[in-house]
């Protein structure tokens, strides 16, 4: 009981109209479909992890779909804006009974941080002064807790240069805050709609498949990749260890 077993769904791309597509595929019908594979394949979840580009073109329909759409997995759902996002719209849409939108979350010997790295009318990500002192105090606050970090944008290179020219800005100044902190053990970004798992000082850094389309790894330009919607599984165990693994829903 002591380890907590989320999920991350990201990069939804929901739109306003429920017929909606992304490169054909509808954004809609593909999140409803991994909500079923994660009913039928997940036996507990303490709460879903939203990891931005909710909304493809940030529309208030497109948030209640969103909110609807997860309703299902009988969950708390933990949200943070992508680039597509509507920030104001997003918080607002956002709010209710299961859904909080940015802040933290306190569980088990854990804490949860969702950073807003969404810049108005740009693709690309930065820390803005308030929300990397808001992590600094976070972690400050509860030096006892394991800390998983979340956001939208990738504050490392994952070696595409067309999605690396759209990573964090400011990931030095990122850094310098993670770094002056012994209790966080992991970082789990969306954005780069692909897989990515490495070690950094003993931190995992993690990034997750997309619930639509997905982008080729190790491309230098824009490439798709023809893997089907997916989403990643984590446990968080009492001692700070991190079991995770990403799901692709099968070819239809
Ligand atoms: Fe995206």
């Amino acid at each position: 009981m002591n380890t907590l077993r989320f999920i991350q769904i990201t990069d939804t791309h929901l739109s306003d109209r429920a017929d909606g597509t992304l490169r054909g595929l509808n954004t809609a019908d593909a999140l409803a479909a991994v909500v079923t594979h994660v009913r039928e394949c997940e036996s507990r979840i303490d709460g879903v992890l939203a990891t931005g580009d909710l909304s493809h073109d940030g529309g208030t329909p497109s948030y209640r779909r969103f909110v609807q759409l997860l309703a299902p997995l009988n969950a708390p759902v933990y949200c943070l804006p992508g680039n597509h996002d509507a920030l104001g719209l997003c918080a607002c849409a956002l709010k209710g009974p299961r859904v909080q939108s940015g802040g933290r979350r306190l569980a088990g010997n854990w804490q949860a941080i969702f950073l807003d790295s969404a810049v108005p009318g740009a693709v690309h990500g930065h820390l803005r002064p308030a929300e990397l002192a808001r992590l600094d105090n976070a972690l400050s606050e509860h030096p006892e807790r394991h800390a998983l970090i979340c956001l939208h944008h990738q504050p490392v290179p994952i070696g595409s240069a067309w999605l690396d020219a759209l990573m964090l800005d400011n990931a030095a100044a990122f850094f310098d805050v993670v770094d002056r902190h012994a209790n966080v053990r992991g970082m789990l970004w969306g954005h780069v709609h692909q897989t990515f798992d490495v070690t950094r000082n003993g931190v995992r850094l993690l990034a997750s498949p997309s619930t639509c389309i997905q982008f080729k790894p190790g491309c230098n330009d824009f490439t798709l990749d023809d893997k089907p919607p997916g989403y990643r599984w984590l446990e968080l165990h009492a001692d700070g260890g991190i079991e995770t693994s990403v799901e692709y829903l099968h070819h239809r």
